[in-house]
């Protein structure tokens, strides 16, 4: 299976920082943030990735290819540690590059990769979404994908004031954990919302929905939204909701790109002891 991970946003709620720089290279900790979703793909087995990015969003290519002078200074200090890490990124997997020339949102950025793609199902990882899990979020909507040969989505539930930044469904329960969709609503106001069951960046679909994304009108912010093409999708095919196991952030957020950094630094032996006193001289 392929992936698309849509990487061409703009990052208006991280200004200034993202003025000029993509938000998909902010770092957690030492990473930037697109090497943990180009990692989760390839934990899921995936080895074939289309990133789709926009003006100004080169480095994230330069991220990912050899950095030839790098290795040689590296090299020359017999630093094979650093050497290793910094050449595993360049072989994570085969990734493509394809430009999203004008921001027309994120149904017309997936749409982008439609060639590449072709016909067959496919993951969508959001490049701004991290997903902190064992079992990587992406294989575990691949296992539902298996089971009912059918497109999936990642969902979790979010608190009332929270479902006007999210695309949300309706649904219908099938199972533990996995729900029948029936209808999404993009960013619906709190008394609108059909549920707080939210869409979070993770999908696999089936390769109808080009179609449905060619078929779809401007939405809101008068973009082609996902969320209609979904329910463009829905009219013909089903699609089943399933409630990940893991922690998700959202790292157009700066709280969520604050909480991800003190987290992640709590889990890494050579931080721990440090925050945890820090935390601990903080709440005095
Ligand atoms: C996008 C989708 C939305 C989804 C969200 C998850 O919105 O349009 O349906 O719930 O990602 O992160 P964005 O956050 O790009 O505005």
């Amino acid at each position: 299976m392929k992936a698309v991970i849509p990487a061409a946003g703009m990052g208006t709620r991280f200004l200034p920082m993202t003025k000029n720089s993509p938000k998909e290279m902010l770092p957690i900790i030492d990473k930037p943030a697109i090497q943990y979703v180009v990692e989760e793909a390839a934990r899921s087995g995936i080895e074939d990735m289309v990133i789709v990015t926009g003006r100004g969003k080169e480095i994230i290519e330069n991220h990912f290819d050899i950095a030839y002078e790098l290795e040689h200074v590296l090299g020359s200090r017999n630093d094979r540690e650093k050497l290793a890490e910094i050449r595993h990124i360049a072989e994570i997997a085969d990734i493509f590059y394809v430009r999203q020339k004008i921001p027309l949102g994120l149904g017309h950025a997936i749409y982008m990769a439609r060639k590449h793609v072709g016909d067959e199902p496919f993951a969508v990882l959001l490049g701004d979404d991290i997903i902190v899990s064992e079992e990587p979020c992406v294989k575990q909507l691949m296992r539902v994908h298996q089971r009912y040969g059918a497109s999936v989505i990642a969902v979790q539930e979010v608190a009332r004031e929270d479902v006007s930044k999210y695309g949300i469904v309706a649904f219908e329960e099938v199972d533990d954990h996995l729900f029948r969709i029936k209808d999404v609503v993009e960013k619906p106001d709190a008394d609108e919302a059909p549920s707080r069951l939210a869409v979070m960046g993770r999908y696999i679909f089936s390769p109808e929905i080009f179609d449905c994304i060619a078929r779809t009108k401007p939405g809101k912010n008068n973009e082609i939204q996902l969320a209609d093409a979904l329910n463009l999708l829905l009219e013909k095919e089903e699609v089943y909701g399933y409630a990940f196991t893991g922690t998700r952030y959202d790292l157009g957020d700066k709280f969520d790109w604050l909480r991800i950094n003190i987290e992640m630094a709590l889990q890494r032996d050579e931080f721990r002891e440090k925050m945890r006193e820090l935390l601990k001289k903080l709440q005095q």
